[in-house]
C-alpha cells in the first residue's frame, strides 16, 4: 500500500462490482433512450471510462472540465467550469458522472447549466456521496458508496494532483496535507 494513505476504504474488487451494479441499473432506467454521459474532469474519469463500459443503452460522450479544489484540501464553494470540446445538449438525455458529491457546489453548478441549455432530462451518477458536507441542497440519483467526511484519493481522485492513478479509494494520511 502506498505509505500516504492511511486506510483503504474501497478495493479495485469491490469498485469493479459496484460499478458492474450501477450501470446495470442505468441501464435499465435508459432503456429504449440514447444518453449522453457527461464526465466532470478530472476526478471522474477513471470511473467514467469503467462505467460506460457497463452500460447497454446507446452512450454519447462528453468531457467537461470543473474544479472547486485547485491544489486545497478544501472546497472554494464555487466551481471553475469549463467545456474542452462544445457539445449540443438540447433535447438530450444528460447523465453527469462524478468522482464525489461532497458540498454539492459542482454538481449543482452543472445540473443549472444543462437545464438551461435544454436538456431533456439531467440525473447525477457520483461513484461516492459525502452527504454530511453538503452546502447545497443536491442528491444524486445513482450513488456507488456513502463515505464519511475523510480525505479521499485514488480511483481518479486526487491530492494536489497525486494519488489519481491508485487502482483502489484510501483515505489520505492527515500529515501529507496538514504538512
Ligand atoms: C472534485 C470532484 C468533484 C468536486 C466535488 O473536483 O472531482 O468535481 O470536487 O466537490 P463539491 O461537491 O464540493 O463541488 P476537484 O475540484 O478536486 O477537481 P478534479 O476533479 O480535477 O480533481
Amino acid at each position: 500500500m502506498n505509505e500516504s494513505i492511511a486506510e483503504i476504504l474501497f478495493s479495485e474488487e469491490s469498485i469493479a462490482r459496484r460499478v458492474n451494479e450501477l450501470g446495470a441499473r442505468i441501464s435499465r432506467d435508459y432503456r429504449g433512450k440514447k444518453l449522453t454521459a457527461v464526465c466532470v474532469l478530472k476526478g471522474a474519469a477513471v470511473f467514467f471510462a469503467d462505467l460506460v463500459r457497463k452500460i447497454s443503452a446507446p452512450v454519447e460522450f462528453a468531457f467537461i472540465t470543473a474544479s472547486s479544489y485547485g491544489a486545497a484540501a478544501v472546497s472554494k464553494g464555487e466551481a471553475e467550469v469549463s467545456v474542452p470540446a462544445p457539445f449540443e445538449v438540447c433535447g438530450k438525455d444528460v447523465l453527469l458522472v462524478e468522482d464525489i458529491a461532497d458540498t454539492g457546489v459542482t454538481l449543482s453548478c452543472l445540473r443549472e447549466r444543462f437545464l438551461k441549455s435544454g436538456a431533456r432530462s439531467v440525473k447525477i451518477c457520483a461513484l461516492l456521496n459525502k452527504p454530511s458536507r453538503r452546502r447545497v441542497k443536491i442528491e444524486p440519483d445513482y450513488v456507488g458508496f456513502e463515505v464519511e467526511d475523510e480525505f479521499v484519493v485514488g480511483y481518479g481522485m486526487d491530492f494536489a494532483e497525486d494519488y489519481r492513478n491508485l487502482p483502489y479509494i484510501g483515505v489520505l494520511s492527515r500529515s501529507v496535507y496538514e504538512e
